[in-house]
């Protein structure tokens, strides 16, 4: 696993595990890099970090060590991937609330590589509404996360709160960066979302209702998964700019897969969208042409509801959820 990992330590009791974390994953191959919160720093000497990744471990924003580079932006860029373990209920709390006031949630939201996040805490920190509330906002935003698991708490109790072992976390990662966890690598994907507008005439217009999450999620995933992805048109494009884009797009792209996801206006007169060339997946929009793969449902779909793809009802309460959903089935059967 020739990767680079930045591992974002925060002030938790399990803080120690992330030392043996960074010893499992550079045993596993992977170069690892740290930074540590003041708490976390409180816990463990970053020296044990330091000797472990056998590299400098970053934790003062201000501390620009080589003059050629920002430090925060340079490790932000550098990794492949970052973990947040142990993520403390203010780290997770500030990164929900885009606060970026230490070197951790900096560079945190600095990066575009993926993020997982490893909470750790007593059981009623972690049943908190607020801390839900702030994993729920994570969640949104499309980070991932690896489940404390249940057992002993070093606060005395015993629930959910403990930090998965570092041995399980190296294997996650591990099956992560295998070629078979991508299964649209080298693929391109196209994906509309939120509402969309149309012109009755000179002077009025109707606009569907739709925030976009699902297709921002199914967006998301598809980049897990490997995918160049791209979102077509912005949130309240008019259906002629939408046309027009996916047109340009399908002769740059033209093995594309095109999930439309948008909430296309169903009035008569409503231009229709060719999926000609494309893999499609159609949410509840007429099209021209005959998709390769497959149109879910000619049929209006309330995203509040369910959904149905090739068979299987999807619930669509929980975007990310059923965006993983969505493309397991969308690949079921397709040549890898
Ligand atoms: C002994 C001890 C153990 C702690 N363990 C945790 C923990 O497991 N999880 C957590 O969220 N906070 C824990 N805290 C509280 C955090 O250290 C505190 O909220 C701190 O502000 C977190 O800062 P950071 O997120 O910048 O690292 C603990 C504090 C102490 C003194």
């Amino acid at each position: 696993m020739n990767k680079n990992i930045l591992l974002c330590v925060s002030g938790g009791i399990a803080v120690y595990k992330a030392v043996a974390l960074v010893s499992k994953l550079s045993q596993a191959g992977a170069n690892v890099k740290v930074i540590m919160t003041a708490s976390a720093r409180q816990f463990v000497n970053p020296l044990s970090f330091q000797v472990m990744s056998k590299n400098d471990v970053f934790f003062d924003t201000f501390d620009e060590k080589d003059s050629h580079v920002i430090a925060h932006i340079d490790l932000a860029d550098w990794a492949d991937l970052i973990l947040v373990a142990p993520a403390t209920a203010n780290v997770i709390g500030k990164l929900a609330n885009g606060i970026a006031d230490d070197m951790v949630t900096t560079t945190l939201l600095a990066t575009t590589a993926p993020v997982w996040i490893a909470p750790a805490m007593n059981v009623h920190m972690y049943d908190h509404p607020a801390v839900k509330r702030n994993l729920a906002q994570l969640a949104a935003d499309g980070y991932q996360f690896i489940e404390p698991s249940e057992g002993f708490l070093a606060c005395g109790y015993v629930g959910k709160g403990r930090l998965e072992e570092p041995e399980k976390i190296t294997a996650i990662v591990k099956d992560f960066f295998s070629p078979k966890s991508k299964p649209l690598l080298n693929k391109t994907v196209l994906v509309t979302a939120g509402a969309v507008s149309v012109s009755m005439d000179a002077q009025h217009v109707i606009r569907t209702k739709a925030n976009g999450k699902i297709g921002l999620a199914i967006l998301e995933e598809a980049r897990t998964l490997g995918a160049t992805a791209f979102l077509v048109g912005e949130n309240g494009a008019t259906v002629y700019d939408l046309i027009e884009e996916i047109e340009q797009y399908k002769k740059q792209y033209p093995h594309a897969y095109f999930i439309h996801a948008a909430n296309t206006p169903t009035i008569e007169g409503t231009p229709k969208l060719s999926v000609e060339g494309t893999s499609a997946v159609i949410f509840g929009q007429e099209v021209i042409g005959e998709p390769m793969l497959t149109v879910v449902s000619h049929e209006w779909i309330d995203f509040s509801d369910v959904a149905e793809v090739k068979g299987h009802v999807l619930e669509l309460t929980n975007a990310v959820q059923f965006a993983k959903a969505l493309w397991t089935y969308v690949l079921l059967g397709e040549d890898k």
